[in-house]
């Protein structure tokens, strides 16, 4: 299948790392589903051999992601697919397989209510949750938004809960734009 053509300079980065780091029968998490792009793009690089769970707080990010997957994919890979509606805060509960790549793209959908966002709380729930199911191979990524009051006071949560990580056990990484103010910033956690 063609990959999507939506072009933003701080995905085409993360898309890079997934492209990178996973393979076809790997297990992958879209902790942050939204309306779908990125949950695409997840699950043609796991074609119809690997496991996609893509997870969203908000029922119209869920039926936009089924509507688009269902649509772009053939039957076999929505097969090797699940759409949960519900936080990412507990991922432990939602996911039993360990997980090779856990993804996220905070913040809000442009195009819906942007009282729905992701929080410092959660997210740092989230991260600690995933942190627990990551198998022996295995990242998270995670895309911050500092443009908005509520996305630095996460980004700032984020930074200080990943500094703390045994640097023995993960590699801690940190993108942005330096000639781009407010630029969006990129983490890279991989286990060592
Ligand atoms: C920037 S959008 C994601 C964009 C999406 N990845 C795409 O490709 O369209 C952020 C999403 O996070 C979701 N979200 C906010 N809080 C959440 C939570 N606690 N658990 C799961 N999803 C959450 C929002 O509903 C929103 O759809």
């Amino acid at each position: 299948m063609k990959k999507p053509n939506i072009y933003s300079p701080h995905l085409e980065i993360a898309k890079k790392y997934w492209e990178n780091f996973l393979n076809k029968r790997d297990i992958a998490i879209d902790a942050t589903t939204g309306n779908g792009h990125d949950s695409l793009f997840l699950a043609t690089i796991l074609s119809k051999l690997g496991r996609l769970y893509c997870i969203d707080i908000q029922k119209k990010a869920i039926d936009s992601t089924t509507i688009l997957l269902k649509k772009k994919l053939t039957k076999k890979e929505f097969q090797n697919i699940s759409i949960i509606h519900t936080s990412h805060e507990d991922l432990q509960k939602i996911v039993e397989d360990e997980v090779n790549l856990i993804v996220y793209n905070l913040g809000y959908l442009p195009t819906s209510d942007k009282k729905i966002i992701t929080k410092a709380k959660s997210t740092i729930n989230s991260i600690k949750s995933a942190l627990a199911i990551l198998a022996k191979k295995a990242a998270i990524s995670i895309m911050s938004y500092v443009g908005h009051a509520e996305g630095e006071k996460e980004y700032i949560a984020i930074r200080d809960f990943l500094k703390t990580l045994d640097r023995k056990q993960y590699s801690v990484i940190c993108h942005t734009w330096l000639n781009r103010e407010k630029a969006p910033i990129f983490f890279w956690i991989e286990k060592i």
